[in-house]
């Protein structure tokens, strides 16, 4: 409810944590496609809310029905998040559906765009300018990169460094999550006798070594590096002990990519000098 999501913002607001919440766009949308067949690109199918996940075919259609809609969700949602960026997602989007609607192929003539990713350009850029106009900013996954940036989105590049390093080039602010670089903490942290996971080989030190800032960018461009994030997609955590396994302590080696300069980075001094009493604490803590 709005009151159950008015205590998780404060709960971390009181913890100096801002929420920035993701609405997804315009692909990992079956669950509203479910329940608003209206809004795809061929209402005479039945959508089914996904029970595993993937990759789907079925994406909102870009027609003004799919628009209000989303604004009027995002309306809702910037009430209640204070956050000054609202994620819209964009990642992983098949263009299937949008090839084969007529609506959208007279849509892309109409609009004089390329192909099928030049609108999806159009759609980010769209609800960008609905953001925009309420003093909020949008941040997407690099996909949204494909057919021409928002002018104004912040990048988060995930699939490894080249979207980042593409967008800060163009002078766009960027919070790098590669996953091929340790980032994605439901990949595995050891080689075995680890719990189920989606798999990867992911150990802390790899996390320790990312570097955010990469030297291919200039002085000026790694301003626009922004932040660095580590992610933790729950398909195989069912519990939250489960989460905390995972999260540390891979979760303090992101802290220290963040905040320290790379020239006082030192694996040694972190996991035998400073890591101890930290996992001290998390097990005094009852953290699993
Ligand atoms: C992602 O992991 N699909 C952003």
């Amino acid at each position: 409810t709005q009151d159950q999501i008015r205590d998780v913002v404060k709960y971390a607001a009181d913890r100096y944590i801002n929420i920035v919440p993701e609405i997804e766009m315009p692909g990992h949308s079956t669950a509203a496609l479910a329940a608003y067949p209206e809004l795809s690109c061929d209402p005479s199918k039945t959508y089914k809310v996904y029970e595993t996940w993937g990759v789907i075919k079925d994406v909102y259609c870009p027609s003004d029905k799919t628009f209000d809609f989303l604004e009027d969700v995002l309306t809702e949602v910037m009430e209640l998040f204070p956050s000054k960026y609202i994620h819209i997602g964009g990642d992983e989007v098949p263009k299937d559906a949008w090839k084969n609607s007529a609506f959208c192929q007279k849509l892309i003539k109409k609009l004089q765009l390329k192909n099928e990713e030049g609108l999806q350009s159009y759609f980010i850029q769209r609800i960008e300018k609905f953001v925009n106009s309420k003093g909020r900013s949008i941040i997407g996954w690099d996909e949204i990169l494909e057919g021409g940036l928002s002018p104004n989105a912040t990048v988060m590049s995930w699939r490894g460094e080249a979207g980042g390093i593409a967008a800060a080039k163009q002078g766009h602010d960027v919070v790098m999550t590669p996953g091929s670089a340790g980032l994605y903490l439901d990949h595995s942290q050891g080689k075995t006798n680890e719990p189920l996971s989606i798999g990867g080989y992911f150990p802390l030190q790899k996390t320790y070594s990312y570097n955010p800032t990469p030297n291919v960018l200039n002085a000026e461009q790694q301003k626009h590096i922004i932040g660095v994030q580590a992610n933790l997609w729950s398909e195989y955590i069912g519990t939250e002990a489960k989460a905390e396994y995972m999260l540390y302590p891979r979760l303090l080696a992101l802290s220290e990519i963040a905040w320290t300069p790379l020239a006082n980075k030192n694996f040694k001094d972190f996991s035998e000098t400073r890591l101890p009493s930290q996992l001290a604490w998390l097990d005094k803590n009852n953290y699993d």
